[in-house]
């Protein structure tokens, strides 16, 4: 097994790392071999993380940006100072290449960098008065407690966008990261120990009930706000939760990426963006491409390279320095892309190269489909896995009709060079992040998030903050 001194194996609540009689065994998607096992925590454990939260919350909120800025900065000095063993740590339980759960960790601690200098930026305001014996101040202060629940496909940067806002804007913080993948959020506790962060500030919950925990974060009355990063079906239910005690929500739900691809791109810029897009973490992303639209004139071209490129992925255990695209997270994840790919051939699509698992294992291989219709299930849904439906359009209303044609408004991409097209095209669609001639798009400078049933909120950017904050307005009187 692998050792290290991040690798801890239960719950971290108030400074303390809780025990149990009864564990949970967390295993590598790679080959199932157990990497640990893990005090299973319940609802006992989720409420005395919040009372933590809720005792740690007025000396966190009274201390000075510039006090908290020092504090999170360490953190992030520290994350980076074990950028090595935190990305073996997310490999080896989430499968995902070496080189992308390196590059996850310094995204994960650009979100707290970033954070420690954005807290030290909450501006108020003041108002002109109806009358000239008045006077209208406006203040921001934190919301309270934050409860957040998070994913498995991005173990670390997930919780450390949600987090960092938090404890800028004064919040303290509980998280449930997934229970498939719980050692990365224990490492960052050890290091938020580490850092100074004060007893209470930043709390883990780790345990298999989801359900159960879950109903404790939505519905405690000490917590103010929930966030949740996960699928649009779960979402819903944990709004209707939160709804009991009016607490502020913000979602980060599902996808449905529209990647157009129009007659004056620079093709060999789409292949390579599309493969990016659509491959990295397995196509285990958000913001991954599900579905690829491709002008008719250009579908020859783009088709014959990008499956070339696809081709030339290499699919194996993360931790090999040469493998681009690592196993599914679960069994059950491969089942459903086998569903998905399985009835897509019914209706018509034809496997390009792909379309299949590798026996006896989590690997899908890296798969492209073309006579894929927008209205076929997998241009429908979230497909979740590395396989690229291709779709042809002819003209350049017909694909942002297309592209629009879901209820998900996560993220979008399209290459295209000409600038009128370009503005057309970014303000027509329907999604709250667009890649222009790109298919990375997230970083802690932007605003992450999205419209329609992709949900609601903003992580990073300079509008991060707002959703741990409230707005309270000071009438002064009598002057
Ligand atoms: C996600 O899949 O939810 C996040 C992806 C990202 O931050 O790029």
């Amino acid at each position: 097994m692998y050792q290290s001194n991040l690798l801890k194996n239960g719950s971290f609540i108030n400074g303390q790392w809780l025990s149990s009689s009864e564990h949970f065994e967390v295993a590598n998607p790679f080959d199932n071999s157990v990497l640990a096992n893990v005090a299973n925590a319940g609802v006992v454990e989720t409420k005395l993380a919040v009372q933590a939260a809720k005792r740690a919350l007025k000396a966190w909120s009274q201390k000075s940006a510039n006090e908290r800025s020092i504090l999170m900065r360490r953190w992030f000095d520290l994350v980076m100072k074990n950028q090595d063993p935190l990305a073996e740590i997310l490999t080896l339980e989430q499968g995902k290449p070496l080189a992308e759960a390196k590059g996850e960790i310094a995204y994960g601690a650009s979100f707290i960098e970033w954070f420690a200098e954005e807290g030290k930026r909450v501006y108020g305001d003041t108002m002109q008065a109806p009358s000239n014996d008045k006077r209208i101040v406006v203040i921001k202060q934190p919301v309270g407690v934050v409860a957040a629940i998070t994913p498995w496909n991005f173990p670390n940067a997930m919780i450390a966008r949600k987090a960092a806002a938090a404890l800028a804007a004064g919040c303290t913080f509980v998280v449930r990261p997934a229970s498939l993948t719980p050692l990365s959020a224990l490492a960052l506790a050890e290091l938020s120990k580490q850092a100074g962060i004060p007893d209470g500030v930043f709390n883990v919950v780790v345990g298999t009930d989801s359900r159960a925990m879950g109903e404790v974060l939505t519905t405690h009355p000490d917590v103010a706000k929930f966030t949740f990063t996960g699928s649009t079906n779960v979402g819903k239910t944990l709004i209707k939760q939160c709804a009991s005690t009016v607490k502020k929500v913000s979602m980060e739900l599902g996808g449905n990426a529209p990647f157009i691809v129009f007659d004056d791109a620079d093709i060999n810029a789409a292949v390579q963006g599309a493969i990016i897009s659509k491959y990295r973490n397995a196509g285990q992303t958000c913001v991954s491409t599900n579905r690829i639209l491709v002008q008719e004139s250009v579908l020859a071209e783009f088709t014959a390279k990008f499956v070339k490129a696809v081709e030339a992925l290499t699919l194996g255990n993360g931790l090999d320095s040469d493998v681009n695209v690592g196993p599914m997270i679960s069994t059950s994840a491969l089942d459903d892309v086998n569903q998905l790919v399985a009835l897509s051939v019914n209706a018509g699509a034809r496997v390009l190269t792909g379309g299949e698992s590798k026996q006896g294992s989590c690997f899908y291989l890296p798969t492209v489909l073309a006579n894929v219709t927008n209205d076929m299930a997998i241009a429908a849904n979230e497909i979740f896995g590395p396989v690229a439906p291709i779709i042809s359009f002819k003209t350049e209303q017909e694909a942002i009709e297309m592209a629009n044609d879901t209820e998900y408004g996560l993220a979008a991409y399209f290459y295209a060079r000409d600038i009128g097209r370009v503005w057309r095209v970014s303000e027509a669609l329907e999604f709250g992040m667009i890649g222009i001639n790109e298919g990375i798009i997230s970083n802690a400078a932007a605003p992450f998030g999205g419209m329609k049933q992709s949900g609601n909120g903003r992580e990073g950017s300079k509008y991060g903050l707002d959703d741990y904050m409230e707005i309270k307005y000071l009438c002064m009187g009598g002057i």
